[in-house]
């Protein structure tokens, strides 16, 4: 890690990486939203702009600090993360998909505060958003390298493995860093315990603080 940052290995290469959770509104004061802290993302974007990279962080809702010396992008929603996501890759060599963008989004949101009516509940009906990690793989140039994330509750490492390798196989990215959430644990934490794959398989297991996942997911796509 300390060699990749003076030997600046990605010097010359454009690195874009979402980051955080989207938050899709119900009203103008309530919205779904996710876990997500942002953390690894952000970390990403610090550790590849460290290596010499140009480096674009496409922040949805992150509560850690950014990272100087990066291109700062804000996205609220899953269709504002896809549209400034799809901007952003024209020129990419590297795109990582850290964020968690929200899976749906309601079918319509409402212009005004949604109101109690009597003692009735709410019923919501919600629609899927676009799959943006799946639209960047599919529309790569040949030499882009697309990372996809997965956040499983896997029982044990043989069910994280199947659900990551479906999952790899699904979106069509090159590389997929997986990780177990069964308790919720990651959440904004400062640690990450992952496995990386592609499409042969293990790439290497890591665990520790997710400023040292970073620079090992940067590993994996330098050696691509
Ligand atoms: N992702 C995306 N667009 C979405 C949803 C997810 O680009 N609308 C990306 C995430 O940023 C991540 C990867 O897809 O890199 C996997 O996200 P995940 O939530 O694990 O996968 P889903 O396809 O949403 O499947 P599910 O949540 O049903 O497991
Ligand atoms: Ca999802």
């Amino acid at each position: 890690t300390v060699a990749a940052v003076r030997r600046r290995d990605l010097a010359g290469r454009s690195v874009v990486v979402s980051a955080g959770g989207t938050r899709e509104h119900l009203d103008p004061v309530r919205f779904l939203g996710n876990a997500s802290s942002g953390r690894q993302g952000v970390e990403i974007a610090r550790a590849a702009a460290l290596r010499g990279a140009r480096v674009t962080l496409v922040a949805a809702h992150v509560e850690v600090g950014l990272p100087s010396g990066v291109r700062l992008v804000r996205a609220h929603t899953t269709g504002e993360l896809a549209d400034a996501m799809t901007a952003a890759a024209a020129d990419a060599d590297v795109i990582v998909m850290a964020a968690a963008p929200a899976d749906f989004t309601p079918a319509a949101a409402s212009d005004v505060k949604i109101k109690k009516s009597g003692d009735n509940g709410l019923d919501l009906h919600l629609v899927q958003t676009t799959d943006i990690l799946a639209g960047l793989s599919a529309h790569r140039a040949r030499a882009q390298v697309v990372v996809g994330f997965a956040a499983e509750t896997a029982s044990d490492r043989d069910d994280l493995l199947a659900l990551g390798r479906a999952k790899l196989a699904r979106k069509g990215c090159d590389l997929l860093v997986l990780n177990n959430v069964s308790g919720g644990a990651v959440f904004g934490q400062p640690s990450n315990d992952v496995v990386i794959l592609d499409a042969d398989g293990v790439v290497c297991t890591v665990s520790g603080e997710k400023s040292v996942v970073a620079h090992r997911i940067l590993d994996a796509v330098a050696g691509r």
